[in-house]
């Protein structure tokens, strides 16, 4: 019985070390993170997500700043049934890159990190929930609808880094009419 609750514990501290080790972007700056973005790339572990990895869309993004330091995070999402708007609160952390957001879907908190951005071109973000990679993500954000091979090549070796399999690892391509053109975005 002690055996099993020592082995459980280790391996759960494994776990988290994998994410603690993960640093938001040095001197992060929200108003120059504001804005449009294009999710190009996406690292998902989930079984239940697995089916639908290779339909997925280079959603939209449409991040604003809030005068208190939460984000709101408006996606705009190619469906089956049609283009789909969510929104998302992030409220922000004593650390600067580093957030917090109630995820209806799974019902838990969960953990924002904006490892790397050079904020004209890519962000690198990290969502996760510690001891379970099942609802740990990682996403690579562009300021366009592709990005440059050694963005990608880098959100990779990244997503690798954090323990996720090759086949988890997706880059959408363009959602078509998602949103709709002529919608003001
Ligand atoms: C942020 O999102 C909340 C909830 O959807 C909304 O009530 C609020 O108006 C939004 N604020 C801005 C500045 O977009
Ligand atoms: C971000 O990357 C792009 C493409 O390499 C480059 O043109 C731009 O100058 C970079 N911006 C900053 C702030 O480093």
């Amino acid at each position: 019985m002690r055996t099993t609750v020592v082995a459980v514990v280790m391996v759960m501290s494994c776990v988290m070390m994998a994410y603690a080790d993960v640093k938001p972007q040095r001197d992060f700056n929200l108003q120059r993170f504001a804005g449009k973005w294009y999710r190009v790339g996406l690292a998902y572990d989930s079984p239940s997500f697995a089916p639908f990895r290779e339909k997925v869309k280079a959603s939209m993004g449409m991040v604003t700043p809030l005068p208190n330091g939460n984000v709101n995070l408006t996606m705009w999402d190619a469906t089956p049934v049609g283009c789909q708007i969510m929104g998302y609160q992030y409220e922000k952390t004593a650390v600067p890159g580093q957030f917090t957001y109630f995820s209806t879907r799974h019902n838990m908190v969960k953990d924002i990190t904006v490892v790397d951005t050079n904020y004209t071109e890519y962000a690198l973000v990290l969502k996760y929930k510690a001891f379970n990679r099942e609802y740990t993500q990682v996403a690579l954000y562009g300021r366009t609808q592709t990005v440059r091979g050694e963005i990608i090549n880098k959100f990779k070796a990244f997503a690798l880094s954090q323990g996720f399999p090759r086949e988890s690892i997706v880059t959408p391509p363009p959602a078509g009419n998602c949103p709709p053109s002529g919608s003001g975005h």
